[in-house]
């Protein structure tokens, strides 16, 4: 019987029958290699003949007792994990090079050793010295954590296995090496398979395993998506280079609410949390100008003030730019249309810049109204008071549509000094005391009572 052979791309992981110069599905070329199945023989011809063992059913009724959680004491990283460390779980926290995972993950092993759970910190990027240093930079020489420079995983599992470590931080995946693979550290079947022993030793074990993955260059973890189906929980650790605010993001969590953030700012002395990050994202507003709108937002179970910037220019090309930095350009792109449509107010041959500051990325609907704020208050050259903040959706037709947790919102705005907002009428919003509250039901009668008649 002629063996089958099977292809994949190292960019994208997608799967071909055959080996080719150039990706279909992403395009890059030189990029597809054989992969070796990661259980070597040859494939069962089927299931029959041999009969497998009966499995245990239960009720859905059954009680289940929440998994135990260990706290390590910094509330940004404890709530983006859902509340703590569920043990045996598998986590992946991905991010670009330089961000500060290793930093990040080398103080939360510190951070669980002193609560008591034996950690592991296995480096396979840099040597042991090169973390005992960095360990010295952050004032954790002290505690209790056991250090390893090693990239072999099949080493690497048998120490875990004796040492019978809580917690094991795996930094990063992509120089693992496993022997029973026949191709280099880092490459889609290498990153695919030390991530699956991992996992399955994880649960099998019950060791807490967090690994560091590398994100490319359009910010997916380098390596197939299939590592992040295959773990519990991801983490992204976001923010822009020469800011020092730092977003550790939960995208998938089993054990907890997804779209959770925590916020660090990297300092000389390594990551500080920071627990006031509507302050922090708001220092930097100066003196009230021109397309600034300030949003009260939800980020995961907890409200946010940040503010929108955005810019609005005659353009000199034939067709007009549209820039942004930290929400979606699709967004933006409707929103201009129905400003256009709805209001009668063009955008045709400006340029429109629009940015989040501080490095934060948005991805709520609710900022729809802070966003047509910022840009009607460019175009007309005309600041908004500095003391309101705008949230609401706005619809195809023009329509607000109120957000979700309105009450939240607002009282996180009041606790930061704010003294008005505008939220689209309808839902629940109780009172907040000290807060004048003015309720537009559409973006024509927001753009009327905001800016005058348009
Ligand atoms: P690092 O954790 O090595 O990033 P990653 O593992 O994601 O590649 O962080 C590297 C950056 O962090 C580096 O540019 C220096 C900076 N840094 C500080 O500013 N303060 C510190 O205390 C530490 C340890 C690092
Ligand atoms: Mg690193």
């Amino acid at each position: 019987m002629a063996k089958t052979q099977s292809f994949s791309c190292s960019a994208c992981g997608a799967s071909h029958t055959r080996w080719s110069g150039r990706c279909d599905a992403c395009g890059d070329w030189n990029t597809i290699i054989q992969a070796t199945p990661l259980s070597s023989g040859p494939a069962k011809k089927s299931l029959g003949g041999k009969r497998g063992q009966s499995i245990v059913l239960s009720d859905l009724s059954t009680e289940e007792t929440p998994p135990p959680r260990t706290l390590c004491g910094v509330e940004e990283l404890d709530r983006v994990l859902g509340g703590g460390l569920v043990p045996a779980s598998a986590l992946l926290v991905g991010g670009d090079p330089g961000i500060g995972k290793s930093t990040l993950l080398l103080q939360a092993a510190a951070r669980f050793a002193r609560q008591g759970v034996k950690t592991i910190y296995v480096s396979g990027e840099e040597a042991s010295a090169q973390v005992r240093m960095r360990a010295r930079r952050l004032g954790l020489e002290d505690s209790p954590v056991q250090l390893a420079a090693e990239t072999n995983l099949r080493d690497i599992l048998t120490t875990l296995e004796v040492e019978k470590p809580g917690l094991a931080i795996i930094d990063s995946i992509q120089t693992m090496w496993a022997d029973n693979v026949d191709s280099a550290p880092g490459s889609v079947s290498q990153v695919r398979a030390a991530a699956h022993e991992l996992t399955t030793f994880a649960k099998r074990h019950g060791v807490s395993i967090i690994m560091v993955g590398h994100v490319t260059k359009d910010g997916q973890i380098a390596g197939p998506r299939v590592v992040e189906h295959m773990v519990d929980t991801v983490l992204y650790f976001e923010g822009e280079r020469g800011h020092q605010f730092r977003i550790l993001r939960a995208v998938k969590n089993r054990f907890g609410p997804a779209d959770e953030i925590g916020v660090f700012e990297m300092t000389g002395k390594g990551l500080a949390q920071v627990t006031n990050p509507s302050a922090l994202f708001l220092s930097e507003r100066g003196t009230p100008s021109p397309g600034s709108a300030v949003f009260a937002g939800i980020e995961g179970t907890r409200p946010v003030l940040v503010e929108l910037q955005a810019l609005v220019a005659p353009s000199p090309h034939s067709q007009a730019r549209r820039t942004v930095v930290g929400w979606d350009s699709g967004r933006l792109a409707m929103i201009l249309a129905v400003l256009e449509a709805r209001c009668g107010i063009p955008f045709a041959g400006l340029d429109v810049y629009l940015n989040v500051a501080g490095g934060l990325k948005i991805s709520e609907p609710a900022a729809d109204l802070a966003v047509a704020a910022a840009l009607l208050s460019a175009r007309e050259d005309k600041a908004l008071p500095s003391d309101t903040v705008v949230f609401g959706e706005i619809s195809l037709s023009g329509a607000l549509r109120p957000a979700p947790q309105t009450e939240n919102r607002l009282k996180e705005a009041q606790k930061l000094g704010f003294t008005a907002a505008i939220a689209p009428a309808g839902g629940k919003t109780g009172t907040v005391a000290g807060l004048t509250l003015t309720r537009p039901s559409d973006l024509v009668g927001f753009v009327g009572e905001t800016f005058g008649a348009g």
